[in-house]
C-alpha cells in the first residue's frame, strides 16, 4: 500500500519527532497537534526579515504585506471547508470565535432558550455554552440539552439526534455540535443535522476542530449558521495557531448583533478612525484585532501542502489507513481493549478511540517511551489518528504491534 500510495511523498515534507536513539517516532497524534511542515520556518523567517528591514512599512511593502495578510489564507481555507471565500476568515482562537459566534447567533427568548450539545463535548465548548446561557440570565440546568448515546453504546445514532431535534425543537435556540466528537471520533451527519434544526427554527453551529483538514466539508451547501475550528490539529498550523470561522453569505450583510473591533470595520473607512462601526460584509466583519502575523505564517506553509494534496485524495487514503488500523486491531480480539469509534467510515474521520479496560494510562506512557505517540483521555480512552498527509501504512502496522505487545 505504501509503495502504491500517490501521497506517500508528502511524508518527507514534515518534521518528525525522534526517539532518544534518533529514530522517527510513530506519530499518531495529528488529532491533537499536527506535525510541522519543513517550510514553516522559512515562512516565519520571511515575515521576521520584513519586520527587521522595514519596520512599520512592512504593513504595505513587505514581501507579503501584513495589511491584507490574512487573505493569503482565505481561498485555501474556503476550499478546505467547502465555502465561498467571503464566508470564511482566519482570526483569534477557537473558543474566542465560538463565543463571538454565540454573541451573534445565540439570542435566547423565554420560549426558545435551550442549547443542544453532544454529551461529552470538549470541555471548552461546555464552559462556553454554559457561560453564554448564564450571561443571558438563564440556568444551564434548564437550558442545556445534551445528546446522549443509548445505554451500552458509545456513539449517537442519527435517528436519535433527529428525534430530539424534532421533539424539543420549539425550545431550542442553538444546536452546537462538534463535527467529529473529540473523544469518540464520531463524525456527525452535519447536513442532516442542519436541515433538521432549520426545519424546527433552530440556529445551527458546528465546532469543526476535529473535522477541518480531516474530512471533506461542504459548509456552503450544508448551510449551517456558523462554524468554527482550530488550525493546529489536522491543519498543522502549529501550537495555538490562529483559528477559522465560517459565516454563510446569507448572514453577510444582516445587521446581526456582534462584539465589534476595528479590524471588522469596513476597510475602506477603517483609518478614518470614526466611532461608528460599519462591519465588513461577510465573515471578515467579525474580526476584532489586527492579526498576529507571525502566528499566521505557519498556516501559509501548511495550507499550501493541503492545496497540493487535495482533500478528496487525502480522504481516500485516510479511509484506507483507518480501516487498516481497525482491521489489525480486530485481529487479536483482545478483551483488554475495544474500539469505541463508529465502524462505518462515513461516521468517522482519521481517529480511532481505543477504550482500554485496565492500566490504559501506563500502556500509553509505555508506548510514548518507545516513540509511539497517541494521547490519553481520561478515564479510559487512547486516541490515535493515522494522518494521510504524513502517516504510512507501515506506521499503522508497527503501532498495532507495539500496542499488542504493551498490552500483554
Ligand atoms: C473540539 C474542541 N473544541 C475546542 C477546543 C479548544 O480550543 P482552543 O484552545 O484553541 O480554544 C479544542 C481543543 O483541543 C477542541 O478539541
Amino acid at each position: 500500500m505504501d509503495a502504491s500510495d500517490p501521497l506517500a511523498h508528502f511524508r518527507s515534507r514534515f518534521c518528525f519527532p525522534k526517539t532518544k536513539t534518533g529514530e522517527e517516532c510513530i506519530y499518531l497524534c495529528g488529532h491533537s497537534l499536527g506535525l510541522q511542515p519543513k517550510t514553516t520556518a522559512a515562512c516565519i523567517n520571511q515575515d521576521l526579515q520584513d519586520w527587521a528591514e522595514l519596520g512599520v512599512e512592512g504593513h504595505f511593502h513587505g514581501k507579503n504585506p501584513w495589511m491584507p495578510y490574512h487573505r493569503l489564507l482565505t481561498n485555501q481555507t474556503a476550499a478546505l471547508v467547502g465555502a465561498k471565500p467571503s464566508e470564511v476568515v482566519v482570526m483569534n482562537s477557537l473558543t474566542v470565535n465560538l463565543h463571538l459566534m454565540m454573541v451573534s447567533f445565540y439570542r435566547p427568548t423565554a420560549q426558545r432558550h435551550k442549547i443542544l450539545v453532544e454529551r461529552g463535548a470538549f470541555p471548552s465548548d461546555q464552559y462556553a455554552v454554559r457561560s453564554q446561557i448564564q450571561f443571558h440570565g438563564f440556568d444551564p440546568a434548564a437550558s442545556l440539552l445534551e445528546l446522549t448515546p443509548r445505554t451500552g453504546e458509545s456513539s449517537m445514532r442519527d435517528e436519535d439526534i433527529e428525534a430530539i431535534i424534532d421533539r424539543e425543537g420549539d425550545s431550542i435556540a442553538l444546536i452546537l455540535l462538534g463535527g467529529v466528537n473529540y473523544a469518540t471520533g464520531q463524525l456527525f451527519d452535519l447536513a442532516a443535522v442542519t436541515q433538521a434544526g432549520h426545519h424546527r427554527g433552530c440556529i445551527v453551529g458546528f465546532d469543526l476542530a476535529h473535522a477541518a483538514g480531516n474530512v471533506p466539508l461542504c459548509l456552503h451547501d450544508w448551510n449551517p449558521d456558523f462554524a468554527v475550528w482550530c488550525n493546529y490539529k489536522y491543519l498543522n498550523g502549529g501550537p495555538g495557531c490562529v483559528a477559522g470561522c465560517f459565516v454563510p453569505e446569507r448572514h453577510a450583510r444582516a445587521q446581526l448583533p456582534r462584539f465589534a473591533g476595528w479590524w471588522g470595520h469596513d476597510e475602506a473607512t477603517r483609518f478614518q478612525m470614526s466611532p461608528d462601526f460599519h462591519p465588513m460584509p461577510g465573515a471578515e466583519g467579525w474580526q476584532l484585532s489586527n492579526p498576529p502575523i507571525l502566528a499566521l505564517a505557519p498556516l501559509r506553509a501548511s495550507l499550501e501542502i493541503f492545496a497540493e494534496a487535495g482533500m478528496d485524495r487525502l480522504r481516500e487514503k485516510s479511509v484506507d489507513l483507518t480501516g487498516y488500523m481497525e482491521f489489525l486491531l480486530d485481529q487479536p480480539a483482545s478483551a483488554k481493549f475495544s474500539i469505541i469509534t463508529p465502524h462505518d467510515p462515513e461516521r468517522r474521520g482519521a481517529q480511532l478511540s481505543i477504550r482500554i479496560s485496565q492500566n490504559g494510562r501506563s500502556v500509553c506512557d509505555r508506548l510514548a517511551s518507545q516513540g509511539v505517540i497517541g494521547d490519553w483521555r481520561e478515564p479510559d480512552t487512547f486516541r490515535v489518528a493515522a494522518v494521510p498527509l504524513y502517516n504510512s501504512f507501515r506506521d499503522v502496522y508497527r503501532f498495532v504491534q507495539n500496542l499488542v505487545s504493551a498490552l500483554s
